[in-house]
């Protein structure tokens, strides 16, 4: 059994006390939270705060985008080791808004998801269509090439080690749009993820890595999505910067 995890991306949101304040009212109500997994993504700047306020909790803490370079003539970059040193467990690479507006290629991807798995930390990858995508029946097609470029500098996973490794879908008419993609709709695609990962490498890993559903997810519909038997938690943003909201989602992950 998959252990659902749920992951909260603040995106370019909060300063460093309202992160605080955030966490702190996450802790007090899920520290101790059992049968889910729960992690925040806040900014570079707030991540620190964020793992201190934390600490003694079992939310981990996330960055939202890495370089595949460990260290050097980078400017504005930020490594898995360093993020590692100021206490990250996660980092999210190829967001769709990254690929988006700064340029992410897949085979960038790759080399960024490698770096993380190198650096000892896990790696969330993501993947999605655009709506012309989904309206031009090239879902599947789009999702593959996001999936395999991004997966295909990390040579070797073993079932033990896929837990550090999963795979956010995220379609991006579904991103703050309030369009949530039906719970159908996100099962096609997560099932097809998971035989690709089988192919990539064998039925034990594809049955151990966690696929996340992301899009407009909320309270009110979280349940019905990660019902779906290929659905194991989800990636989570305008939600997440309301503790009430989060919460709520993370508990019909549990019960999901
Ligand atoms: P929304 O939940 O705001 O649609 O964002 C989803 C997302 O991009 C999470 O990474």
């Amino acid at each position: 059994m998959r252990t659902p995890f749920v992951v909260g991306n603040w995106k370019l949101n909060k300063s460093i006390a309202e992160a605080t304040a955030l966490v702190t009212e996450l802790k007090n109500q899920l520290g101790t939270v059992k049968g889910v997994q729960v992690g925040v993504a806040p900014t570079l700047v707030a991540l620190s705060s964020v793992v201190k306020r934390l600490e003694g909790s079992s939310i981990a803490v996330a960055a939202q985008n890495c370089h595949w370079e460990t260290s050097g003539a980078w400017t504005g970059e930020v490594s898995p080791p360093l993020l590692a040193d100021a206490g990250a467990t996660w980092v999210i690479v190829g967001h769709s808004e990254r690929r988006q507006f700064f340029g992410d290629t897949s085979e960038g991807v790759g080399k960024k998801a490698a770096a993380v798995l190198a650096a000892g930390l896990g790696v969330i990858v993501c993947v999605g269509e655009s709506l012309a995508e989904r309206d031009g029946g090239r879902t599947l097609s789009v999702v593959d090439e996001q999936l395999m470029a991004g997966l295909a500098p990390i040579e070797t996973m073993d079932p033990a080690k896929a837990a550090k490794l999963v795979i956010a879908y995220e379609p991006v008419w579904a991103i703050g749009t309030g369009r949530t993609a039906t719970p159908a709709q996100a099962q096609e695609v997560h099932a097809y993820i998971r035989q690709r990962l089988a192919s990539r490498w064998n039925a034990a890993v594809a049955e151990a890595v966690r696929i996340q559903y992301g899009g407009s997810v909320k309270p009110s519909n979280a349940e019905t999505l990660m019902s779906e038997k290929d659905i194991d938690g989800a990636l989570v943003g305008g939600a997440s910067l309301e503790a009430a909201d989060f919460i709520a989602i993370v508990k019909a992950a549990r019960s999901a």
